[in-house]
């Protein structure tokens, strides 16, 4: 079905055909400008590869290990929400396409199907995805149940204490039909056949006071591993680390949050050197491209997530959609480390690439 596609991007273009214009721009969409929504795809385009030859690359190794868990390539699945909106098999499609692709896939707070419900439908390695909002019990609560399904890691949203603007979706004013089992942001009370309110309604509930003192009383509900995303400087880096983050992302929410914030790729190396290996530091942002993991790694990032990319699988084709869209990126590594001279990815390193940085 998905023959004849050869890139991601070509999936971008599916997708837009697939979906009613206001999802499709709610999936796409940036913040205010978009400033920083190009620059996320632009900054992994200003770096230059620098490959070695005469390497034997007869064989190449993608796996990788995150927390513990092997995957088969440093590619995973960010958290997006609704993937209902998407296909109508939301979030159980893009489990089993995760799990045929031996990769980690993180559930959004805001999906469209349960926890318990994704934990059945697949045995991929799960992450939560957390926001907290004022009502802390409805964080115990799912970071309970989430535990209890198996899940393996808490991914703790950090740069969401109100939601960015995005203008798209209140120029569509963006209607959110009802959907069953609604876990977080959209609880049915707000849902209604009139539209979403989504803005206001996330403003309303998110928690604005939460801060670094905060993990503490989440690391009291839960005995999982907490990576926190949103990381995009050393001092917060720095932070994360002195409150016991077992992990860090650096991003930016897909550039829907604040714009003008730094594309995520031009600040990894500065986290990286502020962690200094103590937790694994994953990137995601504008990740389109297996050139795009390669570079991200190479500056320090133990594995990439990819969020649209994913939607727009799953929009055109399904399950099918996401595990191409997976495949195309890990072919596509696979491809680079070989022409680059890297049989694994511990063979990528910071000499394989060039950044502005080194041009100064
Ligand atoms: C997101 N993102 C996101 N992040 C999060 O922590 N919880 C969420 O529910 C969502 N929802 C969401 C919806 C949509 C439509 C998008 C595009 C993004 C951000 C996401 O986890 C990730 O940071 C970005 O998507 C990464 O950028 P790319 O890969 O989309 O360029």
């Amino acid at each position: 079905m998905a023959d004849g596609i050869v890139n991601m991007n070509e999936f971008q273009v599916l997708a837009r055909q697939a979906l009613p214009k206001m999802y499709y721009e709610f999936y796409a969409g940036g913040a205010e400008d978009e400033h920083t929504l190009k620059k996320n795809v632009q900054e992994f385009q200003r770096i230059i590869l620098l490959p070695r030859v005469l390497v034997d690359v007869s064989s190449i190794a993608l796996s990788t290990n995150i927390l513990g868990y092997t995957i088969s390539a440093p590619i995973m699945i960010a958290p997006t929400a609704m993937h209902k909106l998407a296909h109508p098999e939301g979030e159980l499609a893009t489990a089993r396409a995760a799990a045929a692709c031996n990769t980690i896939m993180t559930l959004s707070f805001s999906a469209s199907c349960s926890v318990e419900e994704v934990a059945a439908s697949c045995d991929a390695v799960r992450f939560f995805q957390l926001y907290v909002y004022r009502r802390r019990d409805i964080a115990v609560n799912l970071v309970q149940r989430a535990e209890k399904s198996g899940y393996k890691a808490i991914v703790l949203t950090a740069d969401t204490p109100r939601l960015g603007r995005r203008e798209a979706d209140i120029k569509n004013k963006l209607i959110v039909p009802q959907l069953k089992n609604l876990e977080g942001l959209m609880s049915t009370e707000v849902v209604s056949d009139k539209g979403s309110k989504l803005e206001a309604y996330a403003n309303e509930t998110m928690d604005p006071s939460l801060c670094w003192r905060d993990i503490a009383w989440l690391k009291s509900i839960t005995n999982l591993p907490i990576l926190i995303k949103g990381i995009l400087t050393r001092e917060d880096a720095i932070k994360a680390m002195e409150v016991g983050a077992a992990g860090i992302i650096v991003s930016n929410h897909g550039a829907r949050q604040l714009d003008y914030t730094p594309a995520t790729i031009s600040v990894l190396e500065e986290v990286v050197q502020a962690v200094g290996r103590r937790v694994p530091v994953l990137l995601d942002g504008g990740v389109r491209r297996g050139t795009d993991v390669f570079k991200a790694l190479a500056l320090g990032a133990q594995a990439v997530l990819v969020g649209r990319p994913v939607i727009y699988g799953l929009a055109a084709k399904g399950e099918e959609g996401v595990r191409k869209v997976m495949q195309m990126l890990k072919d596509e590594l696979e491809l680079t480390m070989a022409l680059a001279g890297c049989p694994s990815v511990k063979d990528i390193s910071r000499s394989h690439v060039r950044t502005d940085r080194d041009r100064l």
